[in-house]
């Protein structure tokens, strides 16, 4: 069993918040993925390294132990499932809300309702549990044209200051989840790696506990 240690993680917000927590357990990555093209980083820790991917594979890289460790934001790991990870620490980073949102005057003619998301998953268990029955078009960005130019009646999306559904004309509704992000660790690795995994999560929950 190789002694390194590789965390996921992904470019924009998740990087940007997650640093202050690694710099305070001691782990600086050599090269910025805003700037820098590599895709696995160097870290001031030889037996640390990042792997730089997108938001949403980072649970199948941990789940599948391509790496030992990573950050995703809940609405993520809902999506996911959560097979083959733990999930420790709640670091309290990336915080907004998974909601429903539309128009304000929403139409009302009695048909099944029209919902955009790239949230599928968490979107049909919502709305199961509601015993609504709605009709949900997968997207992968800019939900919030969706019911401008008549996609969907609604989307599920994630929210935090409003802004970007205030710009484009739609209120929110109802609300899905508080959302985080969370740290998530691999199963095996928990077990072969346990000292080194164990200590970084301490330092991770002490880093997240102290901002
Ligand atoms: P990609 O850029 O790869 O398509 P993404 O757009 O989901 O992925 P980010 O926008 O960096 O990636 O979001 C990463 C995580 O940050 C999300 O999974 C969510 O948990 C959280 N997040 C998303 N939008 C906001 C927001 N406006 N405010 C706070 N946290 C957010
Ligand atoms: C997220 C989300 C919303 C927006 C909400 O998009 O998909 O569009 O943030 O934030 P607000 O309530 O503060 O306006 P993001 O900025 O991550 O853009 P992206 O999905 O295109 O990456």
């Amino acid at each position: 069993m190789n002694n390194l240690l590789t965390i996921a993680l992904s470019k924009g917000r998740i990087f940007k918040e997650t640093l202050p927590l690694l710099a305070q357990a001691g782990i600086e990555p050599v090269d910025d993925p805003e700037t820098s093209r590599k895709l696995i980083l160097d870290t001031s820790q030889a037996g640390i390294k990042l792997v730089i991917i997108r938001a949403a594979d980072v649970p199948t890289y941990v789940e599948y132990g391509a790496a030992d460790m990573g950050v995703a934001g809940k609405d993520v790991l809902m999506e996911h499932g959560g097979n083959g990870l733990y999930e420790p620490v709640d670091l309290g980073i990336a915080k907004c809300r998974l909601m429903v949102a539309g128009p304000e005057n929403p139409r009302s003619d009695g048909r099944r309702l029209r919902i955009a998301t790239k949230f599928v998953r968490s979107t049909r268990r919502y709305y199961a549990n509601r015993r609504e029955q709605v009709e949900i078009i997968k997207l992968y960005g800019s939900m919030e044209l969706a019911p401008l130019v008549g996609l969907s009646d609604r989307i599920v999306d994630l929210v935090d200051t409003g802004n970007t559904l205030k710009a484009n004309g739609l209120v929110p509704l109802e609300h899905i989840a508080d959302i985080s992000s969370r740290l998530v660790v691999n199963k095996a690795a928990m077990k072969m790696k346990h000292d080194r995994v164990t200590q970084l999560i301490t330092q991770l929950r002490d880093a997240c506990g102290s901002q």
